[in-house]
């Protein structure tokens, strides 16, 4: 494919934001690009490469001639026009969780499993944003020594709910900050102001959260280990940008911290920052913006024998959804 004709669906979001940057800092060889978003925001004027683009609303016909078509609009858009796109002969690389476990769909984080991309017919679904900075993590551990088991728990951005989430937590900080009762949460289920709370997506009937059975069925896949074992706790925190995690493995065979830091420091899309004595480790202040994930905390486990425990931070909405598709496009 060269130099592709491109649409973006759910320009005008958080994601789509991103997309415009990365394409932009990639330099990505598009021949044209369409920015697509519900009917509220048509007419809106995005820039790109130094032009304004004219943001359409999405339609039938939204992808006549269309190559690439990057989805950032939610499972519900997904499932409604992402087949029509790929029926209209663009690939189509979405990044809800609409198509993630389907069979013959590809999950793919390039670094780990490029190879799953040839199997795609006509959609590849980009993989939850926490599952991505972990798997960039767990794929050189899993190759060197084998995994059995995987503790988590993330500490999640509040622009991983998107914009409305950001302003919400904007406007309550202020609220608290000049001694006023926080407005209601609306686009995030409690106040984030000054506060934590375990509750990323909606609740299930064993009591996980669905964001913590994306972490365990996707890094499954990915991984292409049906039968390992991930229990996650997926937490909101009062952060703009970028997901932590503290991370617990069990290895088949032992690896030394000492290893283990080579071994993070030379896999692709990893950074490896870990002086502790020196307070030197991975913070989302850090990260915003770039592009790998960061290791630090290596340290030998004291509950899995033989294990590791570390701590990885990354930007969710670069490596953990724009610029990870943007990679998959790229490969394609
Ligand atoms: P819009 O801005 O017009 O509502 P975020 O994750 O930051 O909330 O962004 C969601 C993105 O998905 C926005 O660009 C939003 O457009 C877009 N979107 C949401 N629902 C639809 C829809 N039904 N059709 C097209 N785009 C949609």
């Amino acid at each position: 494919m060269s130099d592709p004709h491109v649409a973006i669906v759910g320009a005008t979001g958080a994601v789509g934001h991103e997309f415009l940057r990365v394409l932009e800092e990639r330099a990505f060889p598009l021949r044209s690009l369409k920015l697509l978003a519900s009917e509220r925001s048509a007419g809106r004027r995005l820039p790109f490469r130094g032009e304004d683009h004219v943001v359409e609303a999405l339609a039938d016909d939204s992808f006549r001639g269309i190559d690439v078509a990057f989805f950032s609009a939610g499972g519900g858009t997904a499932k409604a026009y992402a087949r029509l796109a790929s029926d209209c002969g663009a690939v189509v690389i979405d990044n809800s969780s609409a198509f993630r476990l389907v069979d013959g769909v590809p999950l793919v984080v390039p670094e780990v499993n490029a190879e799953a991309i040839a199997g795609h017919d006509g959609i590849l679904a980009n993989p939850n944003c926490s599952t991505i900075l972990l798997v960039l993590a767990l794929a050189p551990l899993q190759r060197r020594c084998g995994l059995t088991r995987v503790v988590v728990s993330t500490y999640q951005a509040a622009s991983g709910a998107g914009q409305r989430a950001v302003a919400e937590l904007r406007s309550a900080t202020r609220a608290v900050l000049a001694d006023e009762p926080p407005p209601t949460a609306a686009a995030l289920p409690q106040t984030l102001a000054f506060n934590v709370f375990p509750h990323v997506d909606v609740f299930m009937a064993d009591g996980y959260t669905r964001e913590e059975d994306k972490m365990l069925y996707e890094v499954r896949k990915i991984l292409a280990m049906p039968e390992l074992r991930v229990d996650a706790t997926c937490v909101r925190v009062p952060v703009e940008r970028c997901h932590s995690e503290s991370v617990a493995v069990e290895l088949e065979r032992a690896l030394s911290p000492t290893e283990a830091r080579a071994l993070f420091a030379g896999a692709p899309g990893v950074v490896l920052q870990d002086d502790p004595h020196g307070n030197d480790y991975p913070m989302p202040r850090a990260y915003s913006g770039k592009d790998p994930v960061a290791v630090g905390r290596v340290r030998q486990g004291r509950v899995f024998e033989p294990g590791l425990t570390f701590w990885l931070v990354g930007d969710q909405l670069k490596k953990g959804a724009a610029l990870n598709a943007v990679q998959i496009a790229e490969a394609l």
